[in-house]
């Protein structure tokens, strides 16, 4: 590859754990150094897939389990064009959820493998750095009470979080653990160094695969 290509940083971890805050603190300090950067956030509400979701964690509408879990899968390849024309553009993209939420979160449910979980989303553009933000239960809870959308429950939650301990062992990722009981400027300093280092690292290199 000649020419630069942008990496894909996800942000990855259970509710409360300050995601979104990050990713666009992340953002903002990546543009101010001259970065081409974008945010995108799975699921992606806006599509028509991401409108069916919606509605499903807000319990407006009720979908069979495996049915959600591939439409979850669905809105990320929907996506898939878009995010590979901007990595190949070399605009680098912060990504609050990938994959990751939907093996966790489907496989927090009784009855369903990792393996069948992770299917779906086998091929999709593999993220250089997933940022893993680790909050235990008891200061998730201290954070405030939980929204009224379905998955927002202690217990859901800590299965969840059982269920991601699984890619912390996956060597074919690049899966960091982020204290994210630190402060804000903390957890955002150590995260933007990480995503500083995987933009430098992969600029040359093709875009790989995910679980392939
Ligand atoms: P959020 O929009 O507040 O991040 O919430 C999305 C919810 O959907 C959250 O509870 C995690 C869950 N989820 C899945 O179950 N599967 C997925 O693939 C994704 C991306 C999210």
């Amino acid at each position: 590859m000649s020419h630069r290509r942008g990496a894909l940083i996800v942000l990855e971890g259970v509710d409360r754990a300050g995601k979104t805050t990050q990713c666009k603190k992340l953002v903002q300090a990546l543009r101010k150094s001259g970065r081409p950067v974008e945010m995108l956030r799975f699921p992606d509400r806006t599509t028509k897939i991401g409108q069916l979701i919606s509605a499903y964690l807000e319990k407006n509408y009720n979908l069979e389990d495996h049915a959600v879990h591939l439409l979850f899968s669905a809105n990320r390849w929907e996506l898939e064009p878009l995010l590979r024309q901007k990595l190949e553009q070399g605009v680098s993209l912060v990504v609050d959820r990938y994959a990751f939420s939907g093996v966790a979160f489907t496989s927090a449910k009784p009855g369903f493998s990792l393996e069948w979980c992770m299917n779906p989303d086998v091929g999709l553009p593999k993220p250089d750095l997933v940022l893993y933000l680790q909050l235990s239960p008891e200061v998730a809870a201290q954070r405030g009470e939980f929204g009224a959308e379905r998955y927002e429950t202690s217990d859901f939650q800590r299965t969840v979080l059982q269920r991601y301990q699984h890619f912390k062992k996956d060597p074919s990722l690049n899966w960091q653990v982020i204290d994210a009981a630190k402060s804000i400027e903390d957890v955002h300093t150590e995260i933007k160094t990480h995503s500083e280092m995987a933009i430098e690292a992969v600029q040359y290199q093709p875009i790989a695969e995910l679980w392939k």
